[in-house]
């Protein structure tokens, strides 16, 4: 290895952090420079719609590292900086200003950005917010008083989480969901009665299957939400929770493939052998699928692959995808992907509160949802670890044990 070689991180989030500490840890001496254009060492955002939000937590409590590590590492940061352009001829970043960062490899960890609704339908006006930077999660703070109105635009678990923690301290919430239920694209009906029912019990007004077709303002902020049934839900605040789109917009400038996100392969390659590419923003090949995920889970695992290839010590990708989300005292888990599946059976658990979501394809075990039910979690993933399927009447029966198949 040569220690004079220069790999370059754009990005400063979760996949960023994984890739410092993997490939380090891996022996790589060459020097390793972090540009991300938030203000802000990496920290874990999964909290910003649940605990930091809700207890107010200093910054500091969410660091993934803490900042003296970033030296120990040899890293030199650089937040606070935008990449406009990547030059692959010359192998050098461009920054905002003007300044080039030369590089022998780069790695692409730039995450996705939350869709907006379209300024014409006032999409950009103050008081809109979003829920992915610590931005704006410092930006929705100052609304969580008792009384304030809340609308959350958009019924995936960003909008949920959010909701819970705004109707736990006690404001009036109404959350529009477009599709005919919440969660429709990531989980299935099981799952999102319970959330539903959840929602319902704390006061919060779900609206399903109407979308929301324009905002009104007053005094040049968001007033309110109007809806395609000509209802209008007045706010204080609009929250909006629509998805993410991967932040592709430099690899496809610079010609690199893309396909729903950076494309890599099982070893965060990009069609450019000097890039690499980990977390959010890429796409790659799952169980024959080409899939993007949006997950802490992935960012952390394709960091480090990304961070052995470049070591020299390749270890393909080959993840078991795992996912949660907190709302009110409730914990939901999920492991595996329930993409393709064409089946989803409930399984009752030890509590009234307690159950989970078992999806498969044919007789295939895919993925499952466990609500306040660590058991299940814990099982399917043992399941899903060793590729064998429970079937399904036992899956039915809440008092068939699955000892037989983890055995
Ligand atoms: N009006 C109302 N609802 C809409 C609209 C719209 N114009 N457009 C989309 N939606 C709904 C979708 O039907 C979907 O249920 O918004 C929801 C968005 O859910 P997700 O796509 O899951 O995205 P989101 O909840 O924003 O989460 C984004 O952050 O924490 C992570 O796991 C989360 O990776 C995900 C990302």
């Amino acid at each position: 290895m040569n220690p004079a070689e220069q790999v370059v991180l754009v990005g400063g989030g979760h996949a960023a952090a994984a890739f410092v500490n993997s490939v380090r840890r891996a022996g790589y001496t060459g020097r390793l420079t972090l540009i991300g254009d938030e203000p802000v060492l990496p920290y874990h955002r999964p909290p910003l719609s649940k605990k930091y939000l809700a207890e107010g937590l200093p910054v500091e409590q969410i660091l993934i590292r803490a900042p003296a590590w970033y030296g120990e590492q040899q890293v030199q940061l650089r937040l606070g900086a935008h990449v406009g352009r990547i030059d692959r001829a010359a192998q050098r970043v461009e920054l905002d200003g003007g300044e080039r960062v030369a590089y022998d490899r780069l790695v692409l960890a730039t995450g996705a950005r939350p869709r907006r609704l379209p300024a014409a339908v006032g999409g950009e006006l103050p008081g809109v917010l979003q829920m992915r930077h610590l931005a704006d999660a410092d930006a929705l703070a100052p609304y969580l008083r008792a009384g304030q109105r809340l609308v959350v635009v958009g019924g995936g678990y960003i909008g949920l989480e959010a909701a819970a923690v705004a109707a736990t301290q006690g404001l009036q919430v109404t959350l529009v969901e477009a599709a005919p239920r919440i969660l429709q694209r990531v989980a299935a009906a099981p799952t999102a009665d319970f959330f539903r029912a959840l929602h319902g019990a704390h006061g919060v007004r779900l609206i399903e299957g109407v979308a929301p077709v324009r905002l009104w303002a007053d005094g040049g902020r968001a007033a309110g939400v109007e809806l395609a049934d000509g209802r209008r839900l007045p706010a204080d605040v609009v929250l909006v929770g629509i998805g993410v789109e991967p932040d592709v917009g430099l690899a496809a400038e610079a010609g690199l493939a893309v396909d729903n996100g950076i494309a890599v392969d099982a070893f965060g390659q990009t069609s450019d052998p000097a890039i690499l590419a980990a977390g959010d923003c890429t796409s790659f090949v799952y169980r024959g699928r080409r899939v993007r995920l949006e997950s802490v889970q992935n960012a952390n695992e394709q960091g480090a692959v990304a961070a052995h290839t470049v070591a020299g010590q390749p270890k393909a990708y080959a993840p078991l995808p795992w996912f949660w989300s907190d709302q009110y005292d409730c914990k939901l888990q999920i492991a595996g992907l329930n993409l393709g599946h064409d089946d989803a059976l409930l399984r009752p658990g030890q509590t009234e509160r307690s159950r989970s979501v078992w999806y498969y394809q044919g007789e295939t075990l895919l993925a499952v949802d466990a609500i306040n039910d660590a058991a299940a979690y814990v099982s399917a993933k043992k399941l899903l670890e060793l590729g064998r399927s429970v079937p399904k009447a036992a899956v039915r029966d809440p008092g068939a044990s699955f000892k037989d198949w983890l055995g």
